[in-house]
């Protein structure tokens, strides 16, 4: 029996090292233990990173859907698969047992075959968070289509760009969608959008809110009358292991969103047991992510890594601020969460808050507490830890992209030792690799620099979609015969790893190879703050000096401005030295983030800069208003 999930630390590590001695091996017997085929691979990998070209299980023979639905029939039948929380209190949560989803996908799969979907068209899915938005995704992959979900906070002109760059031929949508007390009119945000898609010649349409909309004759339907007539079995179509599965959009370093490419089997194998030693997932436990299906998070630890496991996973249709700041502390009492797996820009907003939020909720049937995209300061690792693990669940800091479809480095809970910061150790069959300036690989401990992965691992993207040199450039040709990520990482004394950030966010002041994320967490610690950025401007002596943009919290509001900026570049100084000391600092209410939570350095830096002519397309922001006021009051 293969180490399937791993229960001590002994055990990672040699599991581990097995599965870097014989990486072909190691995967074989993970994917013919715990998986469904209809066909065995000839080959477990194949692979040139100069190429570059991955191969994981050639020509072997799946549907993901057999493997995240069909199998559990036997053993899973009633238990629940989807505990879906509305955005509205009325309204009740939804259990959808397997053999409920199973039917739904079916149907569905059903209707995308009658409405012209073959095997290999591309469908775009722009839904709210509402049980369709998997059911679509899984019908999908039923069908043997391509789906590609756009974040349906996305605006008309990223859905086009979207719906354009890989020909779609279908999009799936509702008539709107519920935001706290706001509803979205999805449909006319598609409308506008498909006027400049010529290839879409059909549109579903879910009715969630009950608003009047336009419906274009022959091109929009109903959904709903359409799966009333559906027929209840659908034959998976047989895929190839490296067929598509999805393409998932990314921002890069140029405007074009990348159109990253996954494909079935190695995508399954990874995500599936990454999702079960990183959650520590168990048959009776109520797992809740909070991301969206709109990114890569949703997809591999919502919909594909959850099923596969026959796991129940939540999916929540709201947002934390609604009805008010205790929602997401609400949801984890009334459905008793096990798992709760969330982003570092949530907890320092919750945490911003009264704690008298968290304090009225029974949180104890939390076991694993997780966070995902972006580094996690100290300030918040503690607050996370202390307050809502209570110091006894253990939090995973999972780094990973949309590019590594599954966590590659993180601690497994009740296993590694945490470190706040620290997302800790390399998961089983990853190998990352720190190069130095020169371009070497630093083998020793205690070292920082630029993160790479040396081996393939079985759910890297395979491709960007229709532009496979952008693919070889990107992530393959900074250091040749790896896989280069942006990021930098530092490796401590005992090899436990820190992201430090993306490396364009490093600034060069007077010589000094600064990261933004050091300096932002010195400054957080200050009690007044809330959250920070900071981003370098051209200086006379200096080459960059540092620009800092403060949000205060608000028993920092009161306080002298001067002298908080004082206090801040103090404790700058103390924390990491002289050098790190901002020149500039502006108090801002907001920091322009893009709708996963990250800051958008890039409209800060212009700003820092006075260069504000050209900021680029801002309508794709979580909150695009507070540019403007920043702008207004630039130093
Ligand atoms: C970038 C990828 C992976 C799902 C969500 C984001 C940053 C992600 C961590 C972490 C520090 C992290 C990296 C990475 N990132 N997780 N635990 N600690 N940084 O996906 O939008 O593709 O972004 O997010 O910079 O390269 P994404």
């Amino acid at each position: 029996m293969s180490n399937y999930h791993i229960k001590h630390l002994e055990e990672y590590f040699q599991v581990y090292r097995n599965s870097v001695r014989n990486p072909e091996e190691f995967w074989e017997e993970i994917a013919e233990e715990h998986f469904v085929w209809r066909r065995r691979w000839d080959k477990v990998l194949k692979w040139d990173f100069d190429a570059p070209e991955v191969t994981w299980f050639q020509n072997a023979q799946l549907n993901i859907t057999e493997n995240c639905l069909d199998r559990h029939l036997d053993t899973r039948a009633n238990k629940t698969a989807i505990l879906f929380e509305p955005n509205n209190l009325e309204e009740a949560a939804q259990h959808i047992s397997y053999s409920e989803l199973h039917l739904r996908v079916c149907k569905m799969a059903n209707v995308l075959r009658a409405n012209g979907i073959q095997k290999g068209d591309r469908v775009c899915i722009y839904l709210p968070m509402i049980p369709e938005l998997a059911v679509a995704v899984l019908a999908c992959a039923r069908v043997g289509a391509i789906h590609s979900v756009v974040f349906a906070g996305f605006s008309s002109i990223a859905l086009s760009t979207r719906i354009n760059d890989c020909d779609c031929k279908m999009v799936i949508t509702s008539d709107g969608s519920y935001r706290g007390n706001k509803t979205i009119d999805l449909k006319g945000i598609v409308d506008v959008a498909l006027e400049d898609c010529s290839e879409v010649s059909s549109v579903l349409v879910v009715n969630r809110i009950g608003s009047t909309i336009q419906m274009k004759e022959g091109r929009d339907q109903w959904l709903q009358p359409l799966l009333d007539k559906a027929k209840s079995t659908f034959t998976a179509e047989i895929m190839d292991a490296e067929d598509p599965l999805f393409i998932l959009y990314t921002s890069g370093s140029t405007g074009k969103p990348k159109g990253m490419v996954h494909t079935c089997a190695g995508y399954m194998v990874y995500t599936a047991y990454t999702f079960k030693n990183i959650f520590q997932y168990r048959e009776q436990d109520v797992y809740w992510c909070t991301a969206d299906i709109g990114w890569i998070t949703g997809h591999s630890y919502i919909v594909y890594g959850p099923l596969a496991n026959g796991a129940t996973t939540v999916m929540f249709e709201g947002v934390p601020s609604y009805p008010d700041y205790g929602r997401f502390w609400d949801i984890i009492e009334k459905h008793k969460i096990t798992q709760f797996y969330t982003a570092p820009t949530a907890i320092r907003a919750l945490a911003k808050e009264k704690l008298e939020f968290v304090e009225k909720y029974d949180l104890s049937s939390l076991k694993v507490l997780g966070t995902v995209g972006e580094p996690i300061n100290e300030e918040a690792w503690h607050w996370y830890n202390n307050n809502i693990g209570k110091r006894k669940s253990p939090i995973v800091d999972t780094w990973w992209q949309t590019e590594t479809g599954g966590i590659l480095i993180s601690p497994i809970p009740y296993v590694t030792p945490t470190t706040p910061t620290y997302a800790t150790l390399p998961f089983i069959g990853i190998q990352p690799a720190l190069m130095d300036e020169n371009g070497e690989e630093m083998r020793e401990n205690q070292v920082e620099g630029r993160l790479c992965i040396k081996f393939p691992w079985p759910s890297m993207a395979r491709t960007i979609w229709g532009n496979h040199d952008r693919y070889r450039d990107t992530y393959f040709s900074a250091y040749k015969g790896k896989y280069f990520t942006g990021d930098g990482a530092l490796r401590d004394a005992v090899g436990y790893y820190r992201i430090t950030g993306r490396v364009d966010d490093v600034i060069i002041v007077s010589g000094h190879n600064l990261g933004t994320a050091p300096i932002e967490d010195s400054i957080n610690e200050h009690p007044a703050v809330a959250e920070s950025a900071i981003v370098g401007f051209p200086h006379d002596v200096k080459g960059n000096a540092l620009y800092g943009f403060v949000i205060l919290k608000e028993t920092g509001e009161g306080r002298d401005r001067e002298n908080l900026k004082k206090e801040i570049n103090q404790q700058i100084t103390e924390q990491i030295g002289p050098i790190a000391k901002l020149d500039k600092i502006q108090f801002v209410p907001g920091l322009p983030k893009t709708r996963s939570g990250k800051i958008m350095r890039r409209i800060l830096r212009k700003i820092a800069g006075k260069d504000t002519k050209n900021l680029g397309d801002i309508s794709t922001l979580l909150n695009p208003e507070v540019v403007q006021d920043i702008m207004d009051k630039a130093l």
